[in-house]
């Protein structure tokens, strides 16, 4: 009998993070695939899914606009346990720091299954920054039986906190590069559509690419982002912006409200996977809150400034291509600027390297759960 690994899946990140192991997973005999996804992300997880071709086996549909962090957990909770009930797997598996993720680890170990955690080891060390991940991960770790470090720094964060035993962790590499690689290959060979004309638009100019979503930065801290980047772009008059908003009404409604109708600022839908790395590859600098994308931007050798006080993932500020820059107007402004006028900063920040994996997680992962 193939051993049975159910895969949890809420949002747009765990499904281009485990969309690469879920394919390697339906490569392998000894194993059986099954997929839940929770639709915590309903537009944004389908977008996703649906680059990889993965179409999960049960869909909870829990998402409801603006829905609050309870919501989320008990909905995704109560859908999980009748899943794993009816499945029986041998292996639930759950990546980051998400609600559902941590609703996964929560289901899995309340019907006694052995857990997965891909992404494992992650922490900020304060439990309000990122807010709610940072406790998220931490509680899945104490639930896991698997921890799949992405990287030798996440390996030994969870080692030194030592409440795990050693030998369930293993070094993997992050499984967004895996996902990225694919993804690059094939944006590099056809260009993927945009919602507005690239070349005519923007052509050569330079241009910067925005995320952001954060909950702990909803408000004064989103006021503040928005501002620095209208100020940005009147201090560099053939600069643009391109800024595919997240679907959080907390996030479109100040950046509506402070970036709309500016010429070279281009508010548009969340992208694709592949429109959204050609942006990133073409990008002169990235602006951007996101996990993914301080994971990605170096190895496109791309400098990126983390809208963050403080980050878990510590290896793209080590390495040179990241700066924290917070949701502070000056720093954001100061930095911009400097990045923008001096090709000599940017280079600094570009080096080519890639401290989150060569692009054979979900392979690594897939062997541990044929063996352990
Ligand atoms: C969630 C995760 C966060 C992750 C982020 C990735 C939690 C608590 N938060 O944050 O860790 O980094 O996803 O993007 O798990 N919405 C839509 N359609 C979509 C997606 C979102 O309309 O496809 C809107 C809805 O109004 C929804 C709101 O966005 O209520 C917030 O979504 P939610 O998943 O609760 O939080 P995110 O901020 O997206
Ligand atoms: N992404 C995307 N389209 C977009 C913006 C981001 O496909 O319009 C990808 C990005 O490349 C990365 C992931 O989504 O792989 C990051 O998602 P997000 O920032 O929402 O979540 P986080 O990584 O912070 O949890």
């Amino acid at each position: 009998m193939p051993r049975k690994i159910l895969t949890v899946i809420g949002t747009r990140p765990e499904a281009i993070k485990l969309a690469p192991l879920v394919i390697e997973l339906g490569r392998r005999e000894a194993l059986e695939s099954i997929v839940c996804a929770t639709a915590q992300h309903r537009e944004m997880l389908d977008q996703a899914l649906a680059i990889f071709g993965v179409k999960p086996d049960f869909d909870l549909n829990i998402m409801s606009p603006g829905q609050t962090l309870a919501q989320v957990t008990s909905r995704a909770m109560e859908g999980l346990d009748s899943v794993i009930q009816k499945v029986e797997p041998d292996v639930v598996i759950v990546q980051g720091d998400t609600t559902s993720a941590f609703s996964g680890a929560l289901a899995g170990h309340y019907r006694q299954t052995r857990v997965g955690h891909v992404e494992a080891g992650l922490r900020t060390g304060n439990k309000f920054a990122p807010f709610p991940e940072e406790m998220n991960r931490r509680l899945i770790g104490r639930m896991a039986d698997l921890h799949f470090a992405p990287t030798e720094f996440a390996k030994r964060t969870l080692l030194d906190e030592a409440l795990v035993e050693p030998e369930s962790v293993f070094l993997t590499g992050n499984t967004v590069i895996d996902a990225l690689l694919w993804v690059r290959n094939k944006v590099e060979s056809e260009s993927p559509e945009l919602p507005f004309d690239f070349d005519k638009t923007i052509g050569d100019n330079p241009f910067v690419l925005i995320t952001g979503h954060r909950r702990e930065s909803f408000g004064s801290g989103f006021e503040d982002i928005c501002r620095a980047i209208r100020e940005v772009a009147e201090q560099h008059p053939t600069t643009h912006f391109v800024y595919p908003v997240h679907l959080n009404p907390n996030v479109r409604e100040p950046v509506n409200r402070i970036l709309g109708e500016h010429a070279r600022i281009h508010l548009i839908e969340p992208q694709t996977y592949e429109p959204f790395v050609w942006l990133m590859n073409r990008a002169t600098v990235i602006l951007t809150d996101s996990g993914g994308v301080q994971e990605e931007a170096p190895s496109l050798g791309k400098p990126v400034l983390v809208m963050r006080e403080t980050t878990e993932r510590p290896e793209g500020v080590d390495a040179g291509n990241a700066r924290l820059v917070g949701v502070d107007y000056d720093k954001i402004v100061g930095q911009l600027d400097l990045l923008l006028r001096s090709g000599e900063e940017r280079e600094k920040m570009a080096s080519v390297n890639n401290p989150y994996g060569d692009g054979r997680a979900s392979i690594k992962i897939a062997d541990v759960l044929e063996r352990e």
